[in-house]
């Protein structure tokens, strides 16, 4: 597949097979995300592989219960992959006052869809989780304050009878030449 071609297959997957995923796949994910661009080449992101099923437990029993029970489908992936942001002091304070923007929140989107995107290539399933408890998650790795928790992602072999569509924007819709032109 080329790029073009694994953009267009990839998608959010919320059922996988009940089949592991092999570690040397996982690793070809990783090194996707870590060749990623970063503001300043800090490089905020860290990420924990939680392929045990009794940590995956934990996991799912801390970050997806109460109003974060949408996600729970996430706890049937065989792998879960929580992504951690280290953000620096000086890249991100600067970053914050002068600019407005939290850089290291764009580091880990870029990084995270690197392994996205890697993983479709390789067949496996993907789905961001943004919607999740972030001090259950911190209490299960014990995660001290100065890392964030960002987001996870459910990783495994996609069921293909739960595929949906994709509803997207055109292009008119979101893109405008050399002006601004939106209400
Ligand atoms: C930052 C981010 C957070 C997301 N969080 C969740 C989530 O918590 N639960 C979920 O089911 N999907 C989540 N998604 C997946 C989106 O719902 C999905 O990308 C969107 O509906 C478009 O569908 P597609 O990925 O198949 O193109 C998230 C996606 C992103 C990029």
């Amino acid at each position: 597949m080329n790029l073009s071609e694994i953009i267009l297959k990839r998608r959010s997957v919320r059922k996988f097979l009940d089949r592991p995923v092999e570690r040397e796949k996982i690793e070809v994910c990783l090194e996707a995300a870590r060749l990623a661009p970063s503001a300043e080449n800090v490089q905020p992101w860290r990420f924990i592989v939680v392929d045990d099923p009794g940590v995956r437990q934990r996991l799912a029993e801390a970050a997806f219960s109460g109003i974060y029970k949408p996600s729970r489908f996430a706890a049937r992936a065989p792998v879960v992959i929580v992504i951690l942001a280290r953000p620096d002091i000086v890249a991100n304070k600067l970053g914050k006052a002068v600019q407005g923007t939290q850089y290291y929140l764009l580091d880990i989107g870029i990084a995270g869809e690197h392994l996205v995107l890697a993983a479709t290539e390789l067949g496996l399933g993907t789905c961001w989780i943004g919607w999740f408890s972030k001090r259950g998650v911190r209490k299960v790795f014990s995660i001290p304050p100065k890392y964030d928790v960002v987001a996870m992602i459910a990783l495994g072999y996609p069921d293909p009878k739960h595929l949906g569509p994709k509803r997207k924007k055109t292009l008119s819709d979101i893109v405008r030449y050399n002006t601004f032109g939106w209400k």
